[in-house]
């Protein structure tokens, strides 16, 4: 329509340009703004705890190996998803991530209910090489996690999570470095993985 308002905006790259920006701060606000204060974000289901010391320093070695390039951590409402790993994920299982872990790459399984589907031994024998219990694996090996773990920064990490919402008490945090005395980074990471998803892991 010749002479519209809209036109006037359409034709206007300046005001075209302050316009969409505006509608999507507005809109971007509306959808982001509420997730912190809805329970279901914000409210660990039951069952979820935040992490202990040892499968705290597991999941830092796994995002330093890179883990999370190969393995997402976020099981979608689809039937395929769900007939294969099991309950699909709820943001109430993530709110002790920080930062979360759900990726998008699967050149692995979804790794968010891995907890307790394997042995310890397993586990241990699939990093330190999975070809030697899944010999098609094109997964590299660590076997270099079997050295003992660093545990002289656990109560600044510990403290620093505290800082964004994980209650960790006083005494959790001044016992956390005699909890990792003599362990490994394999029993870490294995610590972890076993951790993972076991809440709503017999739900389905
Ligand atoms: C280059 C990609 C790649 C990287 C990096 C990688 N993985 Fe894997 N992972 C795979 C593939 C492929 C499989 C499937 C074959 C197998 O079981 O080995 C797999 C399987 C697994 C499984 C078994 C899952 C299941 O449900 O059967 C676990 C557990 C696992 N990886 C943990 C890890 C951990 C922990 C790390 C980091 C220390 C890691 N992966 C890094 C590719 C990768």
């Amino acid at each position: 329509m010749a002479g519209s308002k809209h036109e006037k905006i359409e034709t206007s790259v300046g005001l075209m340009i302050i316009l969409t920006l505006l509608v999507v701060s507005v809109g971007g606000l509306v959808e982001i703004v509420p997730l912190f204060f809805q329970k279901s974000t914000t409210t660990p289901i039951p069952g979820v705890k935040p992490y202990e010391p040892l499968r705290l320093v597991g999941r830092d070695v796994y995002v330093r190996e890179g883990c999370y390039n190969c393995h997402s951590q976020m099981i979608r409402p689809f039937r395929a998803e769900t007939e294969r790993y099991g309950h699909y994920s709820v943001a109430g299982e993530y709110v002790y991530d920080h930062p979360f872990q759900w990726g998008s790459k699967r050149t692995g399984p979804d790794l968010a209910r891995v907890g307790g589907r394997y042995s310890d031994q397993w586990h241990r024998i699939h990093l330190n090489n999975p070809r030697d219990v899944v010999p098609e694996s094109n997964m590299p090996a660590f076997p270099w996690l079997e050295r003992p773990v660093v545990s002289s920064d656990i109560e600044l990490k510990m403290q620093a999570l505290r800082k964004v919402g994980v209650p960790y008490s006083d005494e959790e945090i001044a016992g956390a470095k005699k909890d990792l005395e003599g362990k490994t980074e394999m029993e870490a990471v294995i610590a972890y993985l076993q951790g993972l998803g076991i809440a709503l892991q017999n739900v389905k």
